[in-house]
């Protein structure tokens, strides 16, 4: 139960945030999830470059170089004698001081950082799982991976609710991502997706997919589709550092082509399993 913040780490329980912390006040943070197999990172390099590329345009300075913070996130496993499958909590606050809209003039950044065992989602992944749509009403700049998480707190929720996974989010139809993870639709054996715009987060295992979609001859055609495209979906999956490649079966009251995870879908399953492994 070691908890890395400023740098330092200490027990989980003596950890105590400061009052005036603008990462509670504003969500003036980022964050990421990284995962941990056999207790070794997966993705780690793409992770801390996201990380810094969240920070950086949100003008947040990260007291630490990459270097540092690779040896803390090392240390953070092995203090906690990780080694099995965990996800590692990293964030970043710009900072406390009083309350302010403006960046106060002179506050260091609040970094933390946890790991919790997270057992792989194997049943989840073999039977596949169900979504709603639900109206993507984020702002503009998704790919910053910000603290700001309400909208897709409220999307997530929704789709709990409906005794599902996972909520599609769409802009006027055109379908960007999902709450937690990004989106596919496979249709005559090619995988479409939302462009990595400005409004998406850069799924670091979106980039993986791209590259295992290369490797397989799969065509990857980052172009928007549209929530009626369902209808006409051969297979739809999601991908996330927590779901990895996880089959959809079902988006609202829509059958996702036979009602069972497609073979791309396996094959995608397939390749991750041998990155990661
Ligand atoms: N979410 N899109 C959104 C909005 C996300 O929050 C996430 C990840 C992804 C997938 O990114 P990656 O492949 O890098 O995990 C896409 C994490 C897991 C979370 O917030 O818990």
């Amino acid at each position: 139960d070691h908890v890395l913040t400023e740098s330092e780490f200490v027990r989980q329980n003596d950890l105590r945030y400061p009052f005036e912390e603008r990462g509670l006040q504003f969500g003036d943070g980022i964050y990421e999830v990284i995962r941990v197999y056999g207790g070794s990172y997966y993705l780690i390099k793409e992770h801390v470059e996201r990380f810094y590329r969240s920070a950086e345009a949100v003008k947040i300075d990260v007291p630490y170089t990459k270097k540092e913070l690779y040896e803390q996130l090392d240390q953070l496993l092995e203090l906690n004698k990780v080694k099995g499958d965990a996800k590692v909590y990293l964030q970043m606050t710009r900072g406390s001081a009083p309350r302010d809209h403006a960046f106060p003039s002179e506050t260091k950044a609040n970094l933390y950082a946890y790991v919790k065992d997270l057992p792989r989602s194997k049943n989840a992944m073999l039977d596949g799982v169900t979504a709603i749509t639900h109206p993507d009403v984020r702002w503009d700049w998704c790919y910053i991976k910000s603290l700001n998480l309400l909208p897709n707190v409220m999307a997530k929720q929704a789709a709990k609710e409906e005794g599902c996974y996972e909520a599609v989010l769409h802009k006027d139809g055109e379908v960007t991502e999902c709450s937690s993870s990004n989106v596919y639709l496979v249709r005559g054996g090619k995988v479409y997706t939302h462009p990595a715009k400005k409004n998406i987060l850069h799924g670091c295992v979106r980039m993986r997919i791209e590259e295992f979609c290369k490797d397989e001859n799969i065509d990857f055609i980052e172009e928007a589709f549209r929530v009626e495209d369902f209808q006409y979906a051969d297979e739809v999956f999601i991908t996330s550092s927590t779901s990895e490649v996880m089959p959809v079966l079902k988006v609202d009251q829509q059958v996702i082509g036979n009602g069972r995870p497609g073979q791309l879908t396996r094959t995608l399953q397939k390749c991750y399993e041998r990155d990661a492994g």
